[in-house]
């Protein structure tokens, strides 16, 4: 456990404080409470505030957009620019892309994973095609997730099935989601002989739910059936790692929760299931059990990938059960107040495991557009509208007519954000809730 000089040291704040400050926190240095306890301790989360140069003229609270970065990656980012571009040809390849390599070790480490088993992307779109497009699949295959899945990968099947012919398999799931172990049945009641992929998405982007993905992922490998993880929002956001998920294939943004600057991602392929998966991108032969060979994209901007260095030290100074807690308390502190209330809709269980910084709610009676729109004119509160309407249970895509089966807002706090902040969106909800929206 870090003490608390340390953990400020690392996030650049000391030099911030005044004598007073320094000598509060110096007699502070012995603390080591647990991650829900230092949650609550603005003082620290005073000087992760101000590590984050954002824009407090609005509060952001569409963060599972993307995610800002801490000044210190943005600076690592703008001084390996310029350092590129003295002689591009030169320092890019010859001197920066060598350091990609500690980078790769700094995300394997963090994941729990060994490094020749991470692959460095742009996005979490761009590990997930190269997995959902590089198994090869007959006319007749069928390819199974929920119908909560994010679209582009829904898309990535759809494309499959178009042009191959193979059968993409879809399925709801109850939200908000109190019972994990009803997923895996659903997914375990649709494999059949002809099941030939799983998609599971960790954290799904419509309302913030955890899913149960160690247990897919188990009922995959008791099939022999390869289970495609979806960490795009679990990465760096749940402090869980490769074995407590025990998945093969996984892929996420590391511009979502790790706050690393926006085009990076890491593709995670179990080392000895490499081979098994074609690249997106045509690589060097020889490569096929290398990790790096879905990384051959061409030409592309090396400082973006070393600047990930920077958050991932930022990510380990803060914690990821702190920076876990933290975000789950920022989540409580609003959710609670509205939970169980006359004509709220929150689509997100507040029950301990169920869903981590993220959450969605709506009123009845009161359009979920309207509702962003008028925080946003109001208030400089910026969220995003979630309206789902998914399949039916045999996966066919329900009618325009049928209701929606999420209609809320996405708040999706981060670690930057602060209580006022909070409070305030809590103060502007309770008025349309009260009171409507103005006409
Ligand atoms: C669940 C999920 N998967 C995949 C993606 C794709 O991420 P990216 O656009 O960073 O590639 C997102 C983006 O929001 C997402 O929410």
């Amino acid at each position: 456990m870090l003490r608390r000089r340390e953990i400020l040291a690392a996030l650049g704040a000391l030099p911030l404080l005044n004598a007073r400050a320094r000598a509060v926190l110096e007699a502070l240095a012995g603390d080591d409470r647990g991650p829900s306890e230092f949650a609550r301790d603005e003082e620290i989360w005073r000087f992760v505030q101000e590590a984050f140069p954002v824009d407090r003229s609005m509060i952001n609270f569409n963060n599972g957009g993307v995610c800002p970065s801490p000044r210190s990656a943005q600076e690592a980012l703008a001084r390996q620019t310029a350092f590129a571009n003295e002689a591009p040809a030169y320092k890019l390849w010859r001197i920066l892309e060598p350091q990609r390599e500690n980078v790769r070790e700094g995300l394997a480490r963090t994941f729990g994973v060994d490094s020749e088993e991470v692959a460095i992307t742009r996005n979490a779109s761009e590990g997930l095609q190269n997995l959902q497009m590089g198994f090869d699949l007959e006319a007749g295959d069928e390819v199974l997730c929920t119908d909560q899945d994010y679209p582009r990968m829904i898309n990535a099947f759809l494309q499959r099935s178009a042009r191959e012919g193979i059968r993409l398999v879809r399925f709801p799931i109850p939200t908000p989601l109190e019972d994990p172990a009803e997923v895996v049945r659903r997914y375990a009641e649709r494999i059949t002989d002809r099941t030939r992929l799983i998609l599971v998405c960790q954290v799904i982007n419509l309302t913030g739910s955890i899913l149960p993905v160690r247990e897919i992922c188990r009922l995959g490998r008791e099939r022999g059936i390869p289970v495609i993880v979806d960490g795009a929002h679990g990465f760096a956001h749940l402090p869980v790692q490769r074995d407590e998920l025990d998945c093969d294939f996984y892929a996420t943004s590391l511009h979502k929760w790790l706050f690393a600057p926006v085009g990076t991602g890491m593709l995670y392929v179990r080392r000895e299931r490499i081979g098994e998966v074609w690249s997106l991108m045509a690589s060097n032969p020889g490569q096929e059990e290398d990790i790096r060979k879905f990384e051959q994209i061409g030409t592309h901007p090396c400082p973006l990938v070393l600047s990930i260095g920077a958050a991932l030290a930022f990510h380990a100074q803060l914690g990821p059960e702190r920076k876990f807690a933290r975000m789950v308390y920022l989540r409580d502190r609003w959710a609670r107040r509205f939970a169980g209330r006359d004509r709220i809709r929150l689509s997100t269980s507040l029950e301990p495991g169920r869903a981590g910084g993220i959450a969605t709610v709506g009123i009845e009676g009161i359009d979920s557009r309207a509702l962003s729109a008028h925080l946003w004119a109001k208030h400089r509160i910026y969220t995003t509208t979630i309206r789902h309407r998914g399949t039916d249970e045999e996966g066919r895509p329900l009618e325009d007519s049928a209701p929606y089966q999420i209609d809320g807002m996405r708040v999706s706090p981060a670690p930057y954000a602060t209580l006022d902040e909070v409070d305030r969106f809590s103060e502007a909800l309770e008025e349309v809730l009260q009171h409507g929206l103005p006409s």
